[in-house]
Protein backbone atom coordinates (compact mmCIF):
# COMPACT_ATOMS: atom_id res chain seq x y z
CA UNK A 1 0.00 0.00 0.00
CA UNK A 2 0.76 3.30 -0.95
CA UNK A 3 -1.44 6.05 -0.22
CA UNK A 4 -0.64 9.91 -1.25
CA UNK A 5 -2.11 13.22 -1.62
CA UNK A 6 -2.61 14.51 -4.95
CA UNK A 7 -2.30 18.41 -5.09
CA UNK A 8 -4.00 20.75 -7.62
CA UNK A 9 -2.40 21.44 -10.75
CA UNK A 10 -1.85 24.45 -12.83
CA UNK A 11 -1.31 22.74 -15.70
CA UNK A 12 1.12 19.89 -17.51
CA UNK A 13 4.12 20.81 -20.32
CA UNK A 14 6.80 18.85 -21.80
CA UNK A 15 7.54 15.80 -23.46
CA UNK A 16 7.74 12.13 -22.27
CA UNK A 17 8.24 8.14 -22.95
CA UNK A 18 5.94 5.73 -21.56
CA UNK A 19 6.88 2.47 -20.57
CA UNK A 20 6.43 -0.43 -23.43
CA UNK A 21 3.06 -1.63 -24.02
CA UNK A 22 1.49 -4.55 -21.59
CA UNK A 23 -0.01 -7.02 -24.21
CA UNK A 24 2.90 -6.91 -25.93
CA UNK A 25 5.05 -7.64 -23.48
CA UNK A 26 3.49 -10.69 -22.54
CA UNK A 27 2.97 -11.97 -25.93
CA UNK A 28 6.64 -11.34 -26.45
CA UNK A 29 8.01 -13.25 -23.41
CA UNK A 30 4.87 -16.39 -24.22
CA UNK A 31 5.67 -16.42 -27.82
CA UNK A 32 9.23 -16.18 -27.26
CA UNK A 33 9.43 -19.02 -25.13
CA UNK A 34 8.04 -21.36 -27.89
CA UNK A 35 10.45 -20.14 -30.38
CA UNK A 36 13.87 -22.07 -31.32
CA UNK A 37 16.66 -19.75 -29.73
CA UNK A 38 16.69 -16.50 -28.06
CA UNK A 39 13.88 -13.80 -28.10
CA UNK A 40 15.42 -9.78 -27.33
CA UNK A 41 12.78 -7.74 -25.75
CA UNK A 42 13.55 -4.43 -25.83
CA UNK A 43 11.67 -1.67 -23.99
CA UNK A 44 9.68 -4.42 -22.24
CA UNK A 45 7.32 -3.74 -19.37
CA UNK A 46 8.56 -4.57 -16.27
CA UNK A 47 5.33 -4.22 -14.76
CA UNK A 48 3.58 -6.64 -11.58
CA UNK A 49 1.44 -8.54 -14.44
CA UNK A 50 4.50 -9.10 -17.28
CA UNK A 51 6.58 -10.09 -13.81
CA UNK A 52 4.00 -12.92 -13.33
CA UNK A 53 4.08 -13.91 -17.19
CA UNK A 54 7.90 -14.49 -16.76
CA UNK A 55 7.66 -15.94 -13.28
CA UNK A 56 5.06 -18.83 -14.82
CA UNK A 57 7.86 -19.39 -17.32
CA UNK A 58 10.83 -19.92 -15.80
CA UNK A 59 8.86 -22.48 -13.60
CA UNK A 60 7.78 -23.98 -17.01
CA UNK A 61 12.06 -24.01 -17.31
CA UNK A 62 12.55 -21.60 -19.62
CA UNK A 63 15.59 -19.29 -18.63
CA UNK A 64 14.67 -15.61 -18.91
CA UNK A 65 17.70 -12.78 -18.53
CA UNK A 66 17.04 -9.16 -17.90
CA UNK A 67 20.35 -7.66 -19.08
CA UNK A 68 18.67 -4.24 -17.79
CA UNK A 69 15.49 -3.35 -16.46
CA UNK A 70 13.53 -2.47 -20.05
CA UNK A 71 15.35 -5.70 -21.68
CA UNK A 72 14.51 -9.04 -21.17
CA UNK A 73 15.77 -12.32 -22.95
CA UNK A 74 13.55 -15.11 -23.85
CA UNK A 75 15.73 -18.38 -24.33
CA UNK A 76 13.14 -20.16 -26.68
CA UNK A 77 13.04 -24.08 -26.17
CA UNK A 78 10.67 -24.85 -29.22
CA UNK A 79 7.18 -25.70 -29.34
CA UNK A 80 7.50 -28.70 -26.88
CA UNK A 81 10.36 -27.70 -24.97
CA UNK A 82 8.31 -26.41 -21.95
CA UNK A 83 8.69 -28.97 -18.56
CA UNK A 84 6.50 -29.45 -15.85
CA UNK A 85 6.36 -26.98 -13.09
CA UNK A 86 6.61 -28.88 -9.52
CA UNK A 87 4.03 -26.74 -7.97
CA UNK A 88 0.81 -24.65 -8.68
CA UNK A 89 2.03 -21.23 -11.50
CA UNK A 90 1.06 -18.51 -9.91
CA UNK A 91 -0.42 -15.53 -11.76
CA UNK A 92 -0.45 -13.12 -9.34
CA UNK A 93 -2.80 -10.28 -10.10
CA UNK A 94 -2.57 -10.78 -13.79
CA UNK A 95 -5.56 -12.33 -16.10
CA UNK A 96 -3.80 -11.99 -19.06
CA UNK A 97 -1.35 -14.23 -17.60
CA UNK A 98 -3.58 -16.97 -16.66
CA UNK A 99 -5.82 -16.98 -19.41
CA UNK A 100 -2.93 -17.19 -22.32
CA UNK A 101 -1.03 -19.52 -20.44
CA UNK A 102 -4.57 -21.88 -19.95
CA UNK A 103 -4.29 -22.07 -24.06
CA UNK A 104 -0.60 -22.32 -24.20
CA UNK A 105 -0.74 -25.19 -21.65
CA UNK A 106 -3.79 -27.62 -22.79
CA UNK A 107 -1.86 -29.14 -25.68
CA UNK A 108 1.03 -29.91 -23.40
CA UNK A 109 2.05 -33.55 -22.71
CA UNK A 110 2.23 -32.67 -18.37
CA UNK A 111 -0.51 -31.06 -16.36
CA UNK A 112 -0.46 -27.89 -14.79
CA UNK A 113 -2.17 -25.62 -12.00
CA UNK A 114 -2.99 -22.24 -12.26
CA UNK A 115 -3.32 -19.85 -9.28
CA UNK A 116 -3.26 -16.38 -8.32
CA UNK A 117 -3.90 -13.61 -5.72
CA UNK A 118 -7.70 -12.81 -4.56
CA UNK A 119 -8.63 -10.61 -6.82
CA UNK A 120 -7.44 -13.03 -10.10
CA UNK A 121 -9.85 -15.26 -8.27
CA UNK A 122 -12.56 -13.81 -8.78
CA UNK A 123 -12.55 -13.33 -12.46
CA UNK A 124 -14.88 -15.53 -14.93
CA UNK A 125 -12.41 -18.37 -16.34
CA UNK A 126 -15.09 -20.92 -18.11
CA UNK A 127 -15.09 -18.13 -20.69
CA UNK A 128 -11.52 -19.55 -21.70
CA UNK A 129 -12.04 -23.23 -20.65
CA UNK A 130 -15.33 -23.56 -22.84
CA UNK A 131 -13.50 -23.03 -26.25
CA UNK A 132 -10.12 -25.12 -25.20
CA UNK A 133 -12.73 -27.98 -23.95
CA UNK A 134 -14.25 -27.46 -27.35
CA UNK A 135 -10.70 -28.45 -29.00
CA UNK A 136 -10.80 -31.55 -26.81
CA UNK A 137 -9.21 -30.01 -24.15
CA UNK A 138 -9.19 -31.55 -20.21
CA UNK A 139 -9.86 -28.13 -18.07
CA UNK A 140 -11.56 -27.82 -14.18
CA UNK A 141 -12.17 -24.54 -12.86
CA UNK A 142 -13.02 -23.58 -9.48
CA UNK A 143 -16.79 -22.90 -9.32
CA UNK A 144 -16.03 -20.87 -12.99
CA UNK A 145 -13.03 -19.57 -11.34
CA UNK A 146 -9.11 -20.24 -10.75
CA UNK A 147 -7.37 -21.91 -9.66
CA UNK A 148 -7.39 -23.99 -12.88
CA UNK A 149 -6.37 -27.73 -13.16
CA UNK A 150 -5.07 -28.69 -16.65
CA UNK A 151 -4.56 -32.06 -17.91
CA UNK A 152 -2.49 -31.72 -21.03
CA UNK A 153 -4.12 -33.37 -24.19
CA UNK A 154 -3.53 -33.52 -27.89
CA UNK A 155 -5.75 -31.06 -29.52
CA UNK A 156 -7.88 -30.86 -32.53
CA UNK A 157 -8.33 -28.11 -34.67
CA UNK A 158 -12.16 -26.78 -34.75
CA UNK A 159 -14.31 -23.79 -35.53
CA UNK A 160 -15.05 -21.28 -33.05
CA UNK A 161 -16.87 -18.22 -32.49
CA UNK A 162 -15.52 -15.55 -30.01
CA UNK A 163 -18.74 -15.73 -28.26
CA UNK A 164 -16.61 -13.13 -25.55
CA UNK A 165 -15.59 -10.26 -27.51
CA UNK A 166 -11.93 -11.00 -25.60
CA UNK A 167 -8.23 -10.96 -26.70
CA UNK A 168 -7.37 -13.08 -23.83
CA UNK A 169 -9.63 -15.89 -24.39
CA UNK A 170 -8.98 -15.17 -28.57
CA UNK A 171 -5.40 -15.90 -27.59
CA UNK A 172 -5.22 -18.67 -25.68
CA UNK A 173 -7.14 -20.43 -28.50
CA UNK A 174 -4.23 -19.48 -30.68
CA UNK A 175 -1.59 -20.62 -28.75
CA UNK A 176 -3.30 -24.08 -28.46
CA UNK A 177 -3.78 -24.06 -31.65
CA UNK A 178 -0.55 -23.96 -32.36
CA UNK A 179 -0.27 -27.82 -31.10
CA UNK A 180 -3.74 -28.95 -32.28
CA UNK A 181 -3.80 -31.78 -35.53
CA UNK A 182 -5.73 -29.69 -37.85
CA UNK A 183 -6.11 -25.61 -38.87
CA UNK A 184 -8.41 -23.87 -36.43
CA UNK A 185 -10.97 -21.47 -37.25
CA UNK A 186 -12.13 -18.17 -34.95
CA UNK A 187 -14.63 -15.96 -36.19
CA UNK A 188 -14.66 -12.43 -34.20
CA UNK A 189 -17.50 -10.73 -33.17
CA UNK A 190 -16.39 -7.56 -32.23
CA UNK A 191 -12.89 -5.82 -32.45
CA UNK A 192 -10.63 -7.46 -30.27
CA UNK A 193 -6.81 -6.55 -29.67
CA UNK A 194 -4.62 -8.59 -32.23
CA UNK A 195 -1.35 -8.16 -30.93
CA UNK A 196 -1.15 -11.73 -30.94
CA UNK A 197 -2.23 -12.32 -34.43
CA UNK A 198 0.63 -9.87 -35.56
CA UNK A 199 3.34 -11.33 -33.81
CA UNK A 200 2.50 -14.95 -34.57
CA UNK A 201 2.58 -13.85 -38.35
CA UNK A 202 5.95 -11.65 -37.59
CA UNK A 203 7.61 -15.70 -36.30
CA UNK A 204 6.21 -17.00 -39.60
CA UNK A 205 3.10 -18.71 -37.86
CA UNK A 206 0.83 -20.02 -40.76
CA UNK A 207 -2.44 -17.21 -39.96
CA UNK A 208 -4.86 -16.59 -42.62
CA UNK A 209 -6.70 -13.36 -41.22
CA UNK A 210 -9.70 -11.88 -43.68
CA UNK A 211 -12.93 -9.83 -42.54
CA UNK A 212 -16.38 -12.10 -42.44
CA UNK A 213 -19.46 -10.95 -41.04
CA UNK A 214 -18.00 -7.26 -40.79
CA UNK A 215 -15.38 -8.59 -38.24
CA UNK A 216 -11.93 -10.56 -38.82
CA UNK A 217 -12.12 -13.98 -39.02
CA UNK A 218 -8.74 -16.09 -38.90
CA UNK A 219 -7.72 -19.90 -39.71
CA UNK A 220 -4.45 -20.78 -37.96
CA UNK A 221 -2.50 -23.63 -38.91
CA UNK A 222 -1.00 -26.35 -36.98
CA UNK A 223 2.63 -25.35 -36.47
CA UNK A 224 4.75 -27.79 -37.91
CA UNK A 225 8.43 -25.93 -38.18
CA UNK A 226 10.11 -23.74 -35.31
CA UNK A 227 8.85 -20.07 -34.71
CA UNK A 228 11.35 -17.38 -35.74
CA UNK A 229 12.72 -16.07 -32.60
CA UNK A 230 11.89 -12.29 -32.18
CA UNK A 231 14.14 -9.03 -31.91
CA UNK A 232 11.74 -6.64 -31.20
CA UNK A 233 10.90 -3.00 -29.19
CA UNK A 234 7.74 -2.50 -27.67
CA UNK A 235 6.14 0.72 -28.47
CA UNK A 236 4.70 2.66 -25.54
CA UNK A 237 1.44 1.63 -24.29
CA UNK A 238 -1.49 3.38 -25.23
CA UNK A 239 -3.63 2.28 -22.23
CA UNK A 240 -0.67 3.96 -20.07
CA UNK A 241 -0.49 7.20 -22.49
CA UNK A 242 -4.05 7.63 -21.38
CA UNK A 243 -3.44 9.00 -17.82
CA UNK A 244 -1.07 12.05 -18.97
CA UNK A 245 -2.94 12.20 -22.25
CA UNK A 246 -6.80 13.18 -20.62
CA UNK A 247 -4.93 14.63 -17.70
CA UNK A 248 -3.51 17.20 -20.34
CA UNK A 249 -6.73 17.67 -21.68
CA UNK A 250 -8.71 18.77 -18.62
CA UNK A 251 -6.39 20.45 -17.09
CA UNK A 252 -6.51 24.29 -18.66
CA UNK A 253 -2.67 25.79 -19.84
CA UNK A 254 -1.65 22.16 -20.92
CA UNK A 255 0.39 21.00 -23.95
CA UNK A 256 2.64 17.92 -23.77
CA UNK A 257 4.32 15.53 -26.29
CA UNK A 258 4.22 11.70 -25.57
CA UNK A 259 6.67 9.87 -28.18
CA UNK A 260 6.58 6.43 -29.45
CA UNK A 261 2.76 5.35 -28.08
CA UNK A 262 1.45 2.09 -29.89
CA UNK A 263 -1.52 3.48 -31.95
CA UNK A 264 -2.65 -0.25 -32.73
CA UNK A 265 -6.63 1.14 -34.45
CA UNK A 266 -8.09 -2.11 -31.78
CA UNK A 267 -6.86 0.04 -29.04
CA UNK A 268 -7.39 3.84 -29.56
CA UNK A 269 -11.30 3.99 -29.13
CA UNK A 270 -10.34 6.58 -26.21
CA UNK A 271 -8.27 8.73 -29.08
CA UNK A 272 -11.74 8.20 -31.27
CA UNK A 273 -13.98 8.86 -28.23
CA UNK A 274 -11.87 12.04 -27.29
CA UNK A 275 -11.55 13.74 -30.47
CA UNK A 276 -15.14 13.35 -30.94
CA UNK A 277 -15.64 15.46 -27.50
CA UNK A 278 -13.29 17.61 -28.82
CA UNK A 279 -10.23 17.17 -27.96
CA UNK A 280 -7.10 18.90 -29.24
CA UNK A 281 -4.75 15.31 -29.35
CA UNK A 282 -2.20 16.03 -32.93
CA UNK A 283 -0.51 12.76 -34.10
CA UNK A 284 2.59 12.72 -35.20
CA UNK A 285 5.45 10.44 -36.66
CA UNK A 286 3.60 7.40 -37.68
CA UNK A 287 5.73 3.98 -38.06
CA UNK A 288 5.74 0.58 -37.94
CA UNK A 289 7.28 -0.63 -34.48
CA UNK A 290 7.53 -4.39 -34.25
CA UNK A 291 5.24 -5.09 -36.82
CA UNK A 292 2.64 -2.37 -34.85
CA UNK A 293 1.40 0.93 -35.98
CA UNK A 294 3.16 3.47 -33.37
CA UNK A 295 3.04 7.16 -33.48
CA UNK A 296 3.87 10.81 -31.55
CA UNK A 297 0.84 12.40 -29.36
CA UNK A 298 0.91 16.16 -29.00
CA UNK A 299 -1.93 17.13 -26.75
CA UNK A 300 -3.53 20.08 -25.58
CA UNK A 301 -6.09 21.22 -23.10
CA UNK A 302 -9.48 21.33 -24.86
CA UNK A 303 -13.27 22.11 -24.25
CA UNK A 304 -14.69 18.89 -24.16
CA UNK A 305 -18.48 18.10 -24.96
CA UNK A 306 -20.24 15.20 -23.52
CA UNK A 307 -20.59 11.64 -25.87
CA UNK A 308 -22.32 8.59 -26.09
CA UNK A 309 -20.15 5.26 -25.78
CA UNK A 310 -21.37 2.09 -27.03
CA UNK A 311 -20.86 -1.06 -29.24
CA UNK A 312 -17.90 -2.05 -30.71
CA UNK A 313 -15.97 1.43 -29.33
CA UNK A 314 -16.23 -0.38 -25.95
CA UNK A 315 -14.26 -3.11 -26.85
CA UNK A 316 -11.92 -0.76 -28.38
CA UNK A 317 -11.05 1.59 -25.25
CA UNK A 318 -11.98 -1.57 -22.71
CA UNK A 319 -9.11 -0.44 -20.22
CA UNK A 320 -9.54 3.22 -20.51
CA UNK A 321 -13.12 3.89 -18.33
CA UNK A 322 -11.84 4.81 -15.59
CA UNK A 323 -10.02 7.53 -16.76
CA UNK A 324 -12.37 8.45 -19.62
CA UNK A 325 -15.15 9.05 -16.25
CA UNK A 326 -12.67 11.43 -14.99
CA UNK A 327 -12.36 13.06 -18.60
CA UNK A 328 -16.51 12.85 -18.37
CA UNK A 329 -16.79 14.87 -15.35
CA UNK A 330 -15.12 17.67 -17.46
CA UNK A 331 -17.33 17.89 -20.65
CA UNK A 332 -20.16 19.91 -21.05
CA UNK A 333 -23.36 17.63 -20.99
CA UNK A 334 -24.76 14.07 -20.32
CA UNK A 335 -21.65 11.31 -21.59
CA UNK A 336 -23.60 7.82 -21.34
CA UNK A 337 -21.60 4.18 -21.54
CA UNK A 338 -23.87 1.56 -22.70
CA UNK A 339 -22.31 -1.82 -23.81
CA UNK A 340 -19.98 -2.00 -21.24
CA UNK A 341 -21.29 -4.65 -18.81
CA UNK A 342 -17.86 -6.59 -19.25
CA UNK A 343 -16.03 -3.59 -16.88
CA UNK A 344 -18.11 -5.78 -13.81
CA UNK A 345 -15.19 -8.56 -14.43
CA UNK A 346 -12.31 -6.84 -14.83
CA UNK A 347 -9.19 -5.98 -12.34
CA UNK A 348 -12.45 -4.81 -9.95
CA UNK A 349 -16.29 -4.05 -10.97
CA UNK A 350 -15.39 -0.94 -12.52
CA UNK A 351 -18.49 -0.02 -12.91
CA UNK A 352 -19.59 -0.10 -9.23
CA UNK A 353 -15.81 1.57 -8.13
CA UNK A 354 -15.71 4.34 -9.98
CA UNK A 355 -19.12 5.11 -9.64
CA UNK A 356 -18.43 4.82 -5.86
CA UNK A 357 -15.45 6.69 -5.74
CA UNK A 358 -16.08 9.74 -8.24
CA UNK A 359 -19.06 10.01 -6.15
CA UNK A 360 -17.11 11.22 -2.68
CA UNK A 361 -15.52 13.71 -5.53
CA UNK A 362 -18.95 15.22 -5.95
CA UNK A 363 -18.92 13.84 -9.92
CA UNK A 364 -22.53 13.76 -11.34
CA UNK A 365 -22.78 10.11 -12.13
CA UNK A 366 -25.98 7.54 -11.94
CA UNK A 367 -25.00 3.36 -12.13
CA UNK A 368 -26.27 1.77 -15.29
CA UNK A 369 -26.18 -2.42 -15.64
CA UNK A 370 -23.72 -1.94 -18.73
CA UNK A 371 -22.58 1.22 -17.62
CA UNK A 372 -23.04 4.63 -16.43
CA UNK A 373 -24.19 8.47 -17.02
CA UNK A 374 -21.93 11.37 -16.16
CA UNK A 375 -23.01 14.89 -16.37
CA UNK A 376 -20.47 17.84 -16.41
CA UNK A 377 -18.76 20.15 -16.26
CA UNK A 378 -18.29 19.68 -12.28
CA UNK A 379 -15.65 21.02 -10.10
CA UNK A 380 -14.38 18.14 -8.10
CA UNK A 381 -14.24 18.39 -4.65
CA UNK A 382 -11.60 17.19 -2.14
CA UNK A 383 -12.46 13.80 -0.46
CA UNK A 384 -10.72 10.72 0.69
CA UNK A 385 -10.60 7.87 -2.11
CA UNK A 386 -9.71 4.29 -2.62
CA UNK A 387 -8.53 3.09 -5.83
CA UNK A 388 -9.73 -0.87 -4.55
CA UNK A 389 -5.94 -2.06 -5.59
CA UNK A 390 -6.81 -1.48 -8.84
CA UNK A 391 -3.93 -0.07 -11.18
CA UNK A 392 -5.98 1.37 -13.77
CA UNK A 393 -8.58 3.07 -10.94
CA UNK A 394 -5.07 4.53 -8.87
CA UNK A 395 -4.54 6.34 -12.09
CA UNK A 396 -7.54 7.33 -12.95
CA UNK A 397 -7.83 9.00 -9.39
CA UNK A 398 -4.62 10.95 -9.27
CA UNK A 399 -5.70 12.12 -12.47
CA UNK A 400 -9.61 13.59 -10.89
CA UNK A 401 -7.00 14.90 -8.03
CA UNK A 402 -5.02 17.04 -10.30
CA UNK A 403 -8.37 19.11 -11.53
CA UNK A 404 -10.03 18.68 -7.92
CA UNK A 405 -10.64 21.76 -6.30
CA UNK A 406 -8.32 20.97 -2.98
CA UNK A 407 -6.29 18.15 -2.36
CA UNK A 408 -7.18 14.30 -2.61
CA UNK A 409 -6.34 11.28 -0.67
CA UNK A 410 -5.69 8.39 -2.32
CA UNK A 411 -5.44 5.28 0.10
CA UNK A 412 -3.30 3.17 -3.04
CA UNK A 413 -1.66 3.75 -5.31
CA UNK A 414 1.21 1.44 -5.44
CA UNK A 415 -0.94 -0.98 -7.45
CA UNK A 416 -0.44 1.78 -10.66
CA UNK A 417 2.82 -0.59 -11.24
CA UNK A 418 0.85 -3.34 -12.49
CA UNK A 419 0.51 -1.97 -15.79
CA UNK A 420 2.19 1.67 -15.28
CA UNK A 421 5.94 1.43 -13.05
CA UNK A 422 7.30 4.86 -12.58
CA UNK A 423 3.23 6.02 -13.06
CA UNK A 424 4.13 9.26 -10.34
CA UNK A 425 7.16 9.72 -11.48
CA UNK A 426 6.19 10.31 -15.24
CA UNK A 427 3.32 12.73 -13.75
CA UNK A 428 5.58 14.17 -12.04
CA UNK A 429 7.67 15.21 -14.91
CA UNK A 430 4.76 16.80 -16.68
CA UNK A 431 4.02 18.99 -14.04
CA UNK A 432 1.97 16.94 -11.13
CA UNK A 433 2.48 17.29 -7.72
CA UNK A 434 1.53 14.73 -4.65
CA UNK A 435 2.88 14.29 -1.39
CA UNK A 436 2.95 10.76 0.32
CA UNK A 437 1.54 10.11 3.42
C1 LIG B 1 -5.85 -7.90 -22.74
C2 LIG B 1 -7.14 -7.96 -23.16
C3 LIG B 1 -8.24 -7.27 -22.46
C4 LIG B 1 -7.73 -6.18 -21.54
C5 LIG B 1 -6.57 -6.63 -20.71
C6 LIG B 1 -5.42 -7.09 -21.59
C7 LIG B 1 -4.84 -8.67 -23.49
O1 LIG B 1 -8.98 -8.19 -21.72
O2 LIG B 1 -8.78 -5.75 -20.72
O3 LIG B 1 -6.13 -5.58 -19.88
O4 LIG B 1 -3.63 -8.41 -23.32
O5 LIG B 1 -5.25 -9.55 -24.26
P1 LIG B 1 -10.12 -9.07 -22.40
O6 LIG B 1 -9.47 -9.86 -23.45
O7 LIG B 1 -10.67 -9.95 -21.32
O8 LIG B 1 -11.12 -8.07 -22.91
Amino acid sequence: MSAVRVLPCTGLQGSTTLPGDKSISHRALLLGALANGPSTINNFLPGGDCLATAGALRALGISIETPSERTVIVHGRGLNGLQPSHSPINCVRSGTTMRLLAGLLAGQSFSSILTGEEQLLRRPMERVAIPLRQMGAEIQTTNGHAPLHIQGRRLHGTQLTLEVPSAQVKSAILLAALYADSPTTIQETAPTRDHTERMLQAMGAVLEVHTSNKYRKMTLFPHRHPLTPLEIEVPGDFSSAAFPLVAALIIPGSHIHLKNIGINPTRTGLLDALIQMGASVRIHNERLVANEPAADLEVQSSQLKAIEIAGDLVVRMIDEFPIFAIAATQAQGKTVVRDAAELRVKETDRIATVVTELRKLGAVIVERLDGFEITGPVKLQSAAVSSHGDHRLAMALFVAGLIARDPIFIDDVACAADSFPGFLETMQSLGAEYASN
